[in-house]
């Protein structure tokens, strides 16, 4: 494991490679409609921070990187879409959780493994996925706009991060519907 993965003592591993201010304005997203659908190109910025370790049940200890996600508007420069999370990672199996939450009532927690190798100065890919037992929401969503299952794919090379993610729903009468996001961001700081 490289020494640019140890952050004030703590190995982060490939979560290392997130931490900074990270901005991209390439986004596009794809969002349902009750007609149809809608495409909004956008912008944002992620910070992800170094935020310790955890230990559960005496046996197993993750490293933690925690984010927030503000997306914009490009037609009118309005944020419409919140984050706030954590990237996980257990280095005994190389296993990653991502968790969330977003301000309309659903949280995930989207678990993956990472290939081939754990180390930040390489391409990585963080690749997490969850079914519906992976996401919780509340009663109002569950019923009119109901989120059954989410993939993210996080690429990170450098300075340079890539990611499409889908969240599936049922929503307006379509049956999973697939609501994706994609964008290219560089590291600001
Ligand atoms: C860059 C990321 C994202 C953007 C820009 C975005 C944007 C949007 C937009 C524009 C809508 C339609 C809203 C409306 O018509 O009022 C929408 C709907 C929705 N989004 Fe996202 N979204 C993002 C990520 C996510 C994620 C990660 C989830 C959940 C895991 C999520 C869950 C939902 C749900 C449940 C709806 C249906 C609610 C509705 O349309 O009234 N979104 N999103």
């Amino acid at each position: 494991m490289s020494e640019h993965c140890i952050i004030d003592g703590i190995n982060y591993g490939p979560l290392a490679a997130l931490v900074g201010t990270w901005e991209g304005d390439k986004g596009v997203d794809r969002a349902p409609e009750p007609e149809g659908e809608e495409r909004n190109p956008y912008y944002e910025t992620i910070l992800f921070e170094a935020a310790g370790d955890v230990t559960n049940a005496e046996k197993q200890t993750l490293s933690v990187v925690r984010y927030h996600q503000v997306v914009s508007r490009k037609s009118n420069n309005e944020v419409f879409h919140d984050q706030i999370g954590y990237w996980l990672w257990d280095p005994a199996d190389n296993s990653i959780v991502e968790t969330f939450t977003i301000p309309r009532g659903v949280a995930v927690v989207a678990t993956g493994t990472l290939a081939p190798a754990a180390d930040p100065e390489q391409e990585l890919v963080f690749d997490v996925a969850a079914d519906a037992s992976g996401i919780v929401q509340a009663p109002f969503m569950f019923k009119q706009a109901r989120s059954t299952a989410f993939t993210h794919t996080l690429t990170v090379k450098g300075g340079q991060m890539r990611y499409t993610e889908t969240t599936v729903l049922d929503i307006y009468g379509k049956k999973s519907y697939d609501h994706t996001d994609v964008n290219t961001l560089s590291r600001v700081s």
